[in-house]
């Protein structure tokens, strides 16, 4: 299978294109390489014969039509976009123009690609959100995500993947693109980027300073390993499921921060 990867140099994309070449299937990973970027993160895979990579923008409509028609994708995988939430705290612009318009670039070009191509039946469009459109969680466990829970985003970064699912299911429902649209919680383990929460609080229990936790640490996260799930759920659910499904992919382990904080800082001693 040819698979278009977008953001496939960042943490949980470049853990999609791994699996992705050590599966089989010919990848092509779509990244601006952003500061979030590390190439190192594909350096594994970067001589395969499978392999390609395109430095792009999701914002560049023409270079995503140029990408679709060179590479003639059977499986779009969208994780690009801007991911940080204090980021997008201080400078929302960076993640309206990507997660917004680029999302909407990408449905654009990929409708086309898709409609020229004959609307095979088998193309899928996978966009890779956060379970954060879904707001905040009371006390756990009592009260779990699923996919009919309302969208309540708050945060410029949840506001902007909550944009950006809207537009799937409505490139669905009015053109029929084959959308698969998954809302995944927070994911933690190799290559992830410094600035994020895991590793921040493991590096500075180390370093022996003190753990940034956002109020009195209650609000609840639920935390998944990446390697272990990601890439293997973002298979699963492009191979069963069915065009314009919506997929919450792992709500469970619910724990406030403070908990989390300080069982890493336990294993980090
Ligand atoms: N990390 C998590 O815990 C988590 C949880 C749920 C959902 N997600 C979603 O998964 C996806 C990947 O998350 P991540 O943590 O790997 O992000 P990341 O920040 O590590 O990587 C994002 C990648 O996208 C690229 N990118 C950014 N803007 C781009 C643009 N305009 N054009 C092309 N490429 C661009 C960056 O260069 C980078 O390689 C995101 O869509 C995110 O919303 C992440």
């Amino acid at each position: 299978m040819e698979i278009l990867v977008t953001g496939g140099a960042g943490f949980i994309g470049s853990a999609v294109v791994r699996r992705a070449i050590a599966d089989g299937h010919q990848v092509v990973n779509l990244d601006a390489l952003t500061y979030a970027a590390c190439l190192e993160n594909v350096a594994s895979v970067s001589q395969d014969a499978n392999y390609a990579f395109e430095q792009a923008d999701i914002r560049d409509r023409a270079a995503l039509d140029r990408i679709f028609a060179a590479h003639v994708p059977d499986l779009v995988m969208h994780l690009a976009a801007e991911s940080h939430v204090d980021r997008s705290i201080d400078g929302p612009g960076d993640f309206i123009e990507t997660n917004i318009t680029g999302t909407f670039n990408m449905l654009e070009a990929a409708r086309k690609y898709w409609q020229e191509a004959g609307r095979p039946t088998a193309f899928r469009f996978h966009h890779i959100s956060t379970d954060e459109v879904y707001g905040s969680l009371p006390a756990y466990p009592s009260v779990q995500f699923t996919e009919e829970t309302a969208y309540d985003p708050r945060s410029p970064y949840s506001a902007s993947k909550a944009a950006s699912d809207h537009l799937v299911r409505a490139w669905a429902e009015t053109y029929g693109l084959p959308v698969v649209l998954t809302n995944c919680s927070n994911n933690y383990g190799p290559f992830h980027f410094p600035e994020k929460l895991v590793p921040v609080v493991i590096l500075n229990a180390l370093a022996g300073k003190a753990l940034p936790i956002y109020g009195d640490g209650s609000n609840v996260r639920d935390w998944r390993s990446m390697l272990r799930t990601m890439p293997t759920r973002c298979s699963w659910c492009c191979k069963r499921a069915c065009w314009g499904a919506a997929i919450i992919s792992a709500v469970r382990m619910n724990v406030p921060i403070w908990s989390w904080c300080r069982r890493s800082v336990t294993f980090s001693m």
